[in-house]
């Protein structure tokens, strides 16, 4: 095999190794893109939230608020001025979360509205370093995770809320087109085994 082709085939798997981005199809009013990113140390999503109002984004051991790591953020003031906003807080029951004061984990890096859409990109270390207010995001299969829209930016009850139990690490909803990250994956992977095979 020459030189060359391995080095195609090392840069094609990099690619599909590094553009593993998946969608989660929460609700028909939420969408999610996950990428597990920086050698698996970090966790991007990008909320893609049918609401003018707050977003609410939250990971637990169960379906309920008591005891869920939960990120709550949005786009508030004008078109021309926006405000971005996002925090980390903790569940403590059917009520307002409380704020994290150990360690606010999540960053988000964009936010936009339009549309009647909101759309945040939001990252964090998958191990904050802090098992008190926050959760560690993990390669298995038993996490909850928790959705929530808020029909103003007021942080008061939600106008809808959800949850799912998924892997963070591996879940992937088909898309409109029939077509997933997965299998985009699988695809570029069986090329490469069938150019290295000529
Ligand atoms: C902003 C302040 C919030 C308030 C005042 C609030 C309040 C409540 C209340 C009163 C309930 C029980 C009634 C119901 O099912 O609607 C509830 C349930 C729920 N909330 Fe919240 N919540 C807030 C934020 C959030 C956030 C940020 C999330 C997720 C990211 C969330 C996720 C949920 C879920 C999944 C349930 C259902 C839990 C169950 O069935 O036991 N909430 N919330």
């Amino acid at each position: 095999m020459s030189f060359n082709k391995v080095v195609l085939a090392v840069v094609l798997c990099a690619t599909v190794a590094a553009g593993a981005v998946r969608h989660l199809h929460l609700s028909d009013k939420y969408m999610v893109n996950v990428d597990i990113i920086e050698n698996s140390t970090k966790i991007e999503l990008e909320l893609i939230v049918t609401t003018t109002g707050y977003v609410g984004f939250g990971i637990g051991p169960n379906a309920t608020m008591t005891g869920a790591d939960l990120f709550i953020g949005g786009v508030n003031g004008t078109e021309t001025a926006p405000i971005i906003y996002g925090d980390d807080y903790h569940g403590i029951g059917n009520q307002m979360p409380v704020l994290d004061t150990i360690n606010q984990a999540w960053n988000v890096t964009s936010g936009s509205q339009a549309n009647g859409t909101t759309t945040l990109k939001i990252t964090r270390s998958l191990d904050t370093g802090d098992n008190t207010e926050d959760i560690k995001i993990e390669n298995n299969a038993n996490m909850f995770v928790l959705w929530s829209i808020g029909a103003s930016d007021n942080l008061e009850h939600h106008s809808e809320k959800g949850s799912k139990q998924l892997n963070l690490f591996t879940a992937d909803d088909t898309n409109s087109s029939g077509v997933t990250a997965f299998s985009v994956s699988t695809l570029i992977m069986s090329l490469v085994a069938a150019f290295l095979r000529n």
